[in-house]
């Protein structure tokens, strides 16, 4: 899909060629002469549209206009989070007409905030996933045209929303695929092929350097499966070598079927969503190619399968993790923690600045949070309050909970020196408070994704979250261009 920020205010976007025009009204009259604005100004006049965000007033080839449909939209105080509202009904209300061109203005100035919302929205609510049809019908929309009054002014922003977007859709694309469409295999060649961007770089471990490394942790839950695993690297340098990089880590679980502890059958697909964490990570890669900007970030990503064949990991086995720490798995279903603590690990060798691991990680913070706010949890001031705001901002927000040391008491153990599971109750938290014991090294958050990284229901699939909180939480590190 192409992208284009252009300079129109309400009479130019009249004499704009495209398929529909989307018009956002907040205020309650519009003063200019020409045709548009006389439109929105008689239907607020005579209450035809509302400006509260959903309600919408559609004109068809009306005169003086040059676009096929108009939807004039209810835009609320203007805010990010109205304005995607009502772009996200004016894409429903056209959606059953093939719209190739799509323009979308302004009757009262936006913030830069609500022009990216307005494309988060444009794409998100034009989506289709395609991959394994054999019929693929794609989206028709392939060109939206976002019209401001000053370009100069809105382009840097308008740069981050569409790089933010590609991040997002390159995440729902890999979070999306079948379990057998994206192996371990498979996900290191899409972290490879990213590699073809300038200023990215991409290694991939298999089993003889993990077990060289001594992720005895990360091994033993990919044993149970024929796939093998992958340890993949990505690095964007975009800053002085000596500038300490920011680590995300993604858990990478192609498809978690609970192990020995199995889980019941149903919904049981829902687990090939189980590396949104890793997508994530990809996603914002994609992101950072586009954007190029003057920072260090490395991705890490632990992928394999969590299977129960005959030499499965069972519930009692104690494995020894790359920090030394031995570990009694308890529940092989908590495969997430026992992935990522290798990788928290590893992540020690590159003195990172902050270490960030993305993960759906526990049914426990989907029950606490649902699917609005993800669960965050850091041993660092700062750190939080930057996610907490940079969530906020994006609209793709996260919730911050505890760590008291309290709540480990349920993961000590006899026979190692911790185990992978506590007791049901607070188990967000738990396993949170084991992955803190392999962070110890640098400032750490952990981001429990399993509540908002897929949507269940009719409109199953994938959000692409939190690649856009991730995206900027890191451009605020630089000013931007
Ligand atoms: N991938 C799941 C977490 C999950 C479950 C995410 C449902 C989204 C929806 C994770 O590996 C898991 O199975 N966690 C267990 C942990 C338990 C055994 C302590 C859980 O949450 O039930
Ligand atoms: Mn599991
Ligand atoms: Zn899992």
């Amino acid at each position: 899909m192409n992208f284009e920020l252009k300079r129109l205010d309400l009479a130019t976007a009249a004499a704009e060629k495209c398929d529909a025009l989307l018009v956002l009204v907040s205020g309650d009259s519009c003063a200019g002469k020409d045709a548009l604005s006389v439109l929105v100004d008689q239907a607020l006049k005579a209450g035809d549209l509302e400006t509260k965000p959903g309600k919408l007033l559609q004109v068809y080839r009306a005169p003086g206009l040059a676009c096929t449909r108009a939807v004039l939209l209810g835009a609320g105080d203007g805010s990010a989070k109205q304005v995607r509202q009502a772009v996200a009904a004016g894409v429903a209300a056209i959606k059953s007409s093939s719209v190739k061109r799509l323009a979308i203005c302004f009757a009262d100035a936006p913030t830069d905030d609500g022009v990216r919302a307005a494309l988060l929205a444009v794409t998100e609510a034009s989506y289709v996933y395609t991959t394994t049809k054999s019929k693929p019908e794609g989206r028709t929309l392939n060109r939206v045209v976002v019209g401001v009054a000053n370009v100069a002014a809105r382009k840097p922003q308008f740069e981050r929303a569409v790089a933010a977007v590609k991040g997002i859709e390159y995440a729902k694309e890999w979070a999306n695929r079948p379990a057998n469409y994206a192996t371990p295999t498979l996900l290191a060649t899409a972290a490879k092929a990213l590699a073809k961007y300038p200023r990215v770089d991409c290694s991939v471990l298999g089993p003889k350097e993990v077990a060289k490394l001594k992720m005895g942790s990360f091994m033993a839950v990919a044993q149970g499966s024929d796939e093998p695993l992958r340890f993949i690297v990505l690095r964007y340098h975009g800053a002085a070598k000596a500038q300490a990089p920011t680590v995300l880590v993604g858990k990478g679980i192609t498809f978690d079927s609970g192990g020995i502890s199995l889980k019941p059958g149903a919904d049981m697909d829902e687990m090939k969503f189980d590396m949104s964490g890793a997508a994530s990570v990809l996603g914002v890669f994609r992101a950072l190619a586009e954007l190029q900007p003057a920072i260090n970030v490395v991705g890490l990503i632990p992928a394999c399968e969590n299977l129960p064949n005959g030499r499965a990991v069972k519930p009692s086995d104690v494995v020894t993790s790359m920090s030394g720490q031995t570990i009694e798995i308890l529940n092989t279903d908590a495969e997430g923690r026992l992935v990522l603590c290798d990788a928290l690990s590893y992540a020690e060798r590159f003195k990172p600045r902050a270490v960030i691991d993305i993960a759906t990680l526990t049914g426990a913070c989907m029950i606490a949070l649902g699917g609005v706010r993800s669960g965050m949890f850091s041993t660092s001031e700062e750190l939080a309050t930057a996610l907490l705001a940079a969530g906020d901002c994006a609209l793709d927000p996260c919730w911050r909970l505890p760590l008291d040391e309290e709540y480990a008491e349920g993961i000590k153990t006899n026979f190692a020196d911790v185990a992978n599971v506590g007791a049901r109750a607070g188990g967000a938290i738990t396993a949170a408070k084991f992955l803190q014991r392999f962070a110890t090294k640098y400032d750490w958050a952990h981001l429990d994704i399993a509540g908002t990284a897929w949507k269940s229901g009719p409109a199953k699939g994938a959000t692409g979250r939190p690649v856009g909180l991730l995206l900027d939480y890191l451009l605020a590190q630089t000013p931007s261009k």
